[in-house]
């Protein structure tokens, strides 16, 4: 999968997708992450890339040529034919696993940085296909929710993890919190490893880990609960 970023900041990009899994990810050419300064397609001879906004109004916006340009380069380059374009904002459809999911089967996905009080609208009319947001908070800009989408979608791709299982079974499967985890010493300060967890059994082991993965969902997020997957066992479960 290839992942194209539009940014006038690509050195906040180099250091994470350069490290740990993402860079073991790009080295087995699982993923291919391209970086485009939008700054370098300015037809500016000074290189500007925002102006003032009509109508007046606080801050600086985007103009729209140098991201049209790199737009264009993008899709030209590498042939792109029904381009997917995420533009990150605050006003976008907040972020959800199942979005990673759909994303995360695509060739080509391209990410739209903005910074300052925004773009020129008439970018995201012309070529935005997506606007998303990673939450309701106001940041300085799309590189960090840029970031967060890359990692979420590059996990997923068959490969880029350990073991293919081991997003098996996480959380938002199901639309369930996970289970916790417990490992080595089975006494901590006092505290046990639950026992179940030590039988061997792997059905009961299934069962209670399910169990809990309701119970923690019905706790932390009940808002889960309406889109939960539950099976007739676990409505019987809650209703006990
Ligand atoms: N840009 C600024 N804030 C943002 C947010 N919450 N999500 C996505 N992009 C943003």
């Amino acid at each position: 999968m290839r992942i194209h970023v539009m940014t006038l900041f690509p050195q906040i990009f180099e250091s994470y997708i350069n490290e740990s899994i993402m860079k073991r990810a790009s080295d087995k050419g699982l993923i291919d992450i391209h970086l485009y300064n939008i700054r370098d397609f300015s037809n500016n001879k000074h290189k500007k890339v925002d102006d003032y906004p009509f109508g007046g109004g606080a801050g600086m916006v985007m103009t729209p040529q140098p991201i049209y340009d790199t737009y264009m380069h993008i899709i030209e380059k590498f042939n792109i034919e029904s381009p997917k374009v995420i533009y990150l904002t605050p006003k976008g459809k907040v972020y959800k696993q199942s979005m990673a999911e759909k994303f995360s089967v695509d060739n080509d996905i391209i990410l739209l940085c903005g910074h300052y009080e925004g773009i020129d609208q008439r970018i995201i009319d012309l070529i935005v296909t997506h606007e998303i947001s990673i939450g309701d908070y106001v940041l300085t800009g799309g590189e960090l929710p840029a970031l967060i989408l890359i990692d979420s979608i590059s996990r997923l791709i068959s490969g880029v993890l350990g073991q293919d299982e081991s997003f098996e079974e996480e959380s938002f499967k199901d639309n369930l919190l996970e289970y916790p985890h417990y490992t080595r010493p089975r006494e901590f300060m006092g505290e046990r490893v639950p026992k179940v967890l030590l039988s061997g059994n792997h059905k009961n082991i299934d069962q209670w880990r399910r169990e809990q993965s309701i119970d923690i969902t019905i706790q932390k997020r009940p808002d889960l609960m309406k889109k939960a997957a539950l099976t007739d066992k676990d409505k019987k479960y809650i209703q006990k």
